[in-house]
C-alpha cells in the first residue's frame, strides 16, 4: 500500500481513492475476467486484434497496483479453452501479445517480487508461448511478492476434472480421502487462498467457466468499462467497493456468540 502511495502524485486522481482504501481489509486474491476488447475495437472501427493489443497495457497497469498495493494473488483469465473456436489469425495475435508480455514485462516483474504461473491445460499451448512461459515461471519462482497467475487454455471444469483425477490416485494408493481441502489442493491454485473479489469487465453478468471451485464466496463486481478502458483509478473503486460490502458467508453478519450457533459441526468456525 506504501508502495502505491509512495508512486501517485499527491495531487494526482487515483491519489484520494488510494488512501480511501483500507490496508487491513485488502483482498487476498482478486480474480478478473478481462472482457470487452473486440467491442473496444469494434467501437473505433479497428481490427478485433487492436482491442488485444490496447488490453495489454491494463494488464500491465492491474498487474503494477496490485503488487504495489500487497495483494497476495492476482488471477487474470487471458484466453478459455473456448477461445480456440475463435479465427486463427486472432488466437494467433493473441499468443504473440503474450510472448512479448512476458519478455517485456520481466523486469517488472522482478523489480515487484512478482512470481508469476500459468494455470489452465498449458501443455496444449504452442511451443513458442510454452517456452517463454516456463522461462518467465523458471525466473520469478523465487520471488515472494504477488503471485501472478494468467489462466491460459483454462476452463474451470477441466481444472475440477483434472483435480478429482489426481485425487483418486491418491486415494487409490490410501494417501488422501476425499473432502474439500483435499480438492482444492489439487486445484491448479493449490496452496493459494481463494479469490475474495471476481471482477468483470464489460458488464456481461457471466462467470464463463472461470475458477468454478474458488468463487464459491467471492464478492463480484461487474462493471461496463471494456478491458483496454480499465484503469488503475478503477481497479480501486473495486477495492473500495469490495471493502465496503457484508461478506456473510452463509452467516449472519456479525460474529455469533458463542453457543448460540446450535448445529454447528465440529471443527466448522461459523463466522
Ligand atoms: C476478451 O475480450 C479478452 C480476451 C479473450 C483475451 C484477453 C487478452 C488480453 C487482455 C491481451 C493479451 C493478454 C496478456 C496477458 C498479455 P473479447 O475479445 O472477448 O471481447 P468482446 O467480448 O468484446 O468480443
Amino acid at each position: 500500500m506504501q508502495k502505491l502511495l509512495a508512486e501517485l502524485a499527491p495531487a494526482g486522481p487515483d491519489y484520494e481513492l488510494a488512501r480511501a482504501i483500507d490496508p487491513t481489509r485488502l483482498p487476498a486474491h482478486i480474480a478478473i475476467i478481462m472482457d470487452g476488447n473486440g467491442r473496444w475495437a469494434k467501437n473505433r472501427h479497428l481490427p478485433r486484434v487492436s482491442g488485444h493489443r490496447a488490453g495489454v497495457q491494463a494488464v500491465r497497469t492491474t498487474v503494477e497496483t496490485s503488487a504495489q498495493l500487497g495483494i497476495e494473488a492476482l488471477t487474470l483469465y487471458a484466453f478459455s479453452m473456448e477461445n480456440w473456436k475463435r479465427p486463427r489469425a486472432e488466437v494467433e495475435t493473441l499468443w504473440r501479445l503474450l510472448r512479448h508480455y512476458l519478455g517485456a514485462e520481466l523486469p517488472t516483474m522482478m523489480k515487484h517480487g512478482i512470481r508469476f504461473s500459468a494455470i489452465g491445460r498449458v501443455d496444449a499451448l504452442p511451443a513458442m508461448v510454452r517456452g517463454e512461459l516456463d522461462e518467465v515461471i523458471r525466473r520469478t519462482e523465487h520471488n515472494d511478492g504477488l503471485r501472478l497467475n494468467l489462466a491460459i487454455n483454462y476452463g474451470g471444469r477441466a481444472e475440477i476434472v483434472d483435480a478429482v483425477k489426481a485425487l483418486l490416485e491418491d486415494v487409490r494408493a490410501g494417501q488422501a480421502e476425499i473432502d474439500e481441502a483435499a480438492i482444492s489442493a489439487r486445484l491448479y491454485t493449490a496452496g493459494m487462498p481463494d479469490p475474495d473479489l471476481l471482477i468483470r469487465t464489460s458488464g456481461e453478468m457471466r462467470v464463463s467457466n472461470f475458477l468454478l471451485w474458488q468463487i464459491a464466496y467471492a464478492e463480484l463486481y461487474v462493471t461496463h468499462t471494456l478491458w483496454p478502458d480499465f484503469t488503475r483509478a478503477e481497479l480501486l473503486e473495486a477495492i473500495l467497493d469490495y471493502q465496503r460490502r457484508d461478506r456473510r458467508f452463509g452467516g449472519l453478519g456479525s460474529p455469533v456468540p458463542s453457543g448460540d450457533a446450535w448445529m454447528e459441526p465440529a471443527g466448522v468456525r461459523v463466522r
